[in-house]
């Protein structure tokens, strides 16, 4: 299921990235506010345990996350997501998937993949700026289903209605959580409106 986080910071933080003259800088400290947002939502469901904190005036109960977090980030543009989400769970893990796609099939195809291990209790999160056509995603989360990783959920600051489609047929019980679902892709499967190359507009590569 697509979950979308519609908080106004959010809605004005994402007319910064689509904005076409917003400079690298800028855009890659978007991004991470951004993520922030959308991570807290996806994390909304962790389990908590408590234990006993001591203020200044009183004892009372604490809580912390039980689960083991495990942040993947698709290469490359998934890494501009990475700190803002550790930093909201400063003790998780992070693994990390590359798919580049392959020329003759168009299909995305792994050229990295380095997991931490699956635990009962771990709970992973990929995380991939724009669900296009929903392939690498889809292909990730095959990655981290063969892992052993049981409890999964992904985190995108856009979505095409096309990429929700074919996501949700191959991976039903995984929810997205998502800023935004836009129009539709282009003939190049960017989505449109959109903001262009996520992985060239954070790593400063549009012109090069
Ligand atoms: N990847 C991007 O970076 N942008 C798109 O619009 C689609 C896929």
């Amino acid at each position: 299921m697509l979950h979308i986080v519609d908080h106004p910071c959010v809605r004005a933080k994402l007319s910064i990235l689509r904005d076409r003259t917003t400079p690298c800088v800028r855009f890659r400290e978007c991004v991470r506010e951004v993520t922030s947002f959308i991570a807290a939502e996806a994390l909304r469901g962790v389990e908590l345990e408590s234990f006993p904190v001591k203020t200044p005036l009183a004892e009372t109960t604490g809580y912390r996350i039980a689960n083991a977090i495990v942040f993947v980030p698709i290469l490359r543009a998934g890494l501009g997501m990475l700190e803002a989400a550790q930093s909201l769970v400063p003790d998780s893990a992070a693994g990390f998937v590359g798919l580049e796609r392959d020329h003759v099939t168009r299909l995305p195809r792994e050229y990295y993949c380095k997991l931490p291990e699956a635990t009962p209790n771990s709970f992973a999160l990929l995380l991939d700026p724009m669900l296009a056509t929903g392939n690498s995603l889809a292909a990730a989360a095959d990655l981290l289903k063969q892992a052993g990783f049981r409890r999964i959920a992904a985190v995108t600051i856009i979505s095409a209605p096309e990429g929700k489609a074919v996501f949700e047929a191959r991976h039903p019980g995984i929810d997205v959580f998502t800023g935004c679902l836009d129009e539709r892709l282009d003939e190049n499967k960017y989505i449109v409106p959109g903001l262009g190359d996520a992985g060239d507009r954070i790593f400063g590569t549009e012109h090069v």
